[in-house]
């Protein structure tokens, strides 16, 4: 399969007519009989997928029951732990079939962050290495990379993507930066502050011509769940995500690819049982040979059952294609009726390509715009770099509430 990002960036021009006429194979029926599954989705008119995504009734049941099982079994048995083991096996695998990867390279964390610092702490950083960073990366990440650089004497740069959205080439603004002491570049899939979906295959290329041992880490906090993907094909080193936005399962459980090669050279910072294989007197003896080498000790299972809940419901309602060119018709739906409104300015000045629509209002006052939203029960999100409000449309959203949420801010505006 190609790689989505590089085919929309391409494409970008025709996005809004294949978005318009895709065949998403899910019918209104079909979306309205699957939204009735989610509690949250009957109170308000959701937007803010990218912050967080809302449970389905059935993932909820199944942590209960998880738990409820592990009381019965356990908790602490043979039981019990071959319960528990199953489960986190099963996570691994689901994760893998979504991203296309082999069980082995997935390492199942906490969030997005815990995944990127897995990388940034496992590095065998040199003083003056360098990392180059996107300037649209998330807070908590940005703080991460400080930290390295101070305690290890390492050299940060970031370059300008935020710019690329509308025109230019991100994978060469990229390439351009890269130096020969560059061991790590951080960049987002898709950048969660303009909803701009990065060339990744291509930006692998442009970075391992500039410097062939440089390293990828890429925050997929907003990618996952949204784009198809067939990640071994693009070459890249980490990929971060998360569980809890567009995946919609419970807060508390991401994941972590580490490809093959990176893990032959990476070993783990934060260590635990999970980590280990046991000698025949129970001792340590050596890393997990897969990517469990990175995951630490217990955790909530009841939560890994939860997602792995969350990702079949998404999965009964169509394929990763499907469910994609849904999400882009609903975006695009969205994109244009914002665009109708003289006072709303979208970043954008093609349809989405993901799900995440911003803008700005000509007198600004963004605030006061996501306050009065929400006391109407339509819930969106300030973004502080671009100043904009940002919109998250989902295969889940409904024309209904695009349309609402657009006469809404027409007639704050008005
Ligand atoms: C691009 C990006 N990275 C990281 C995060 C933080 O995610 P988590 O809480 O899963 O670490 C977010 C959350 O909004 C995000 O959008």
């Amino acid at each position: 399969m190609s790689d989505p990002a590089n085919t929309t960036t391409a494409n970008a021009k025709t996005a809004s007519a294949t978005a318009a006429n895709a065949a998403t194979g899910i019918t209104a029926e079909t979306l309205r009989l699957h939204r009735a599954q989610f509690p949250a989705l009957a109170t308000k008119r959701y937007f803010n997928y990218g912050g967080q995504g809302p449970l389905a009734q059935a993932s909820l049941d199944r942590i209960f029951t998880t738990f409820q099982e592990i009381q019965r079994i356990g908790p602490f048995s043979g039981a019990a732990n071959g319960y528990v083991g199953g489960i986190r096996q099963a996570l691994r695998d689901r994760m893998a079939q979504e991203l296309q990867v082999d069980p082995s390279t997935i390492t199942l964390t906490e969030d997005v962050t815990m995944g990127c610092n897995i990388p940034l702490w496992g590095l065998a950083w040199q003083p003056g290495d360098h990392i180059l960073m996107s300037d649209c990366e998330h807070p908590g990440v940005i703080a991460a990379v400080q930290e390295v650089q101070r305690r290890f004497g390492v050299e940060m740069s970031t370059c300008p993507l935020m710019d690329t959205l509308n025109t230019g080439d991100p994978a060469a603004v990229i390439a351009a930066q890269v130096q020969p002491k560059t061991k790590l570049v951080i960049i987002s899939h898709i950048l969660w502050n303009t909803g701009q979906v990065l060339p990744l295959k291509q930006i692998m290329e442009a970075c391992r011509a500039a410097q062939p041992h440089v390293r990828v880490l890429v925050d997929a906090a907003q990618s996952v769940g949204v784009l198809p993907l067939a990640l071994a094909e693009t070459g890249v080193d980490f990929y971060a995500f998360t569980g809890h936005k567009w995946w919609c399962g419970p807060e508390g459980v991401g994941g972590l690819y580490v490809s093959p090669e990176a893990r032959e050279t990476m070993h783990p910072t934060y260590i635990g049982w999970r980590s280990i294989n046991y000698s025949a007197t129970g001792q340590p003896a050596g890393w997990q040979a897969s990517g469990e080498r990175y995951e630490v000790a217990t955790s909530s299972y009841p939560l890994y059952a939860g997602l792995i809940e969350a990702l079949d419901q998404l999965s009964s309602i169509g394929n990763a294609e499907e469910r994609y060119a849904k999400l882009l018709q609903q975006s695009d739906r969205l994109w244009q009726g914002l665009g109708a409104i003289p006072q709303v300015h979208c970043l954008r000045d093609k349809a989405p390509e993901a799900g995440l629509v911003s803008f700005t209002l000509s007198h600004g006052q963004h605030s006061a715009l996501v306050a009065a939203l929400e006391k109407q029960d339509y819930h969106v999100r300030l973004i502080a770099d671009p100043n904009c409000v940002r919109a998250c449309v989902h295969y889940l959203t409904l024309d209904e509430e695009i349309d609402g949420l657009v006469g809404a801010i027409a007639a704050h505006l008005a």
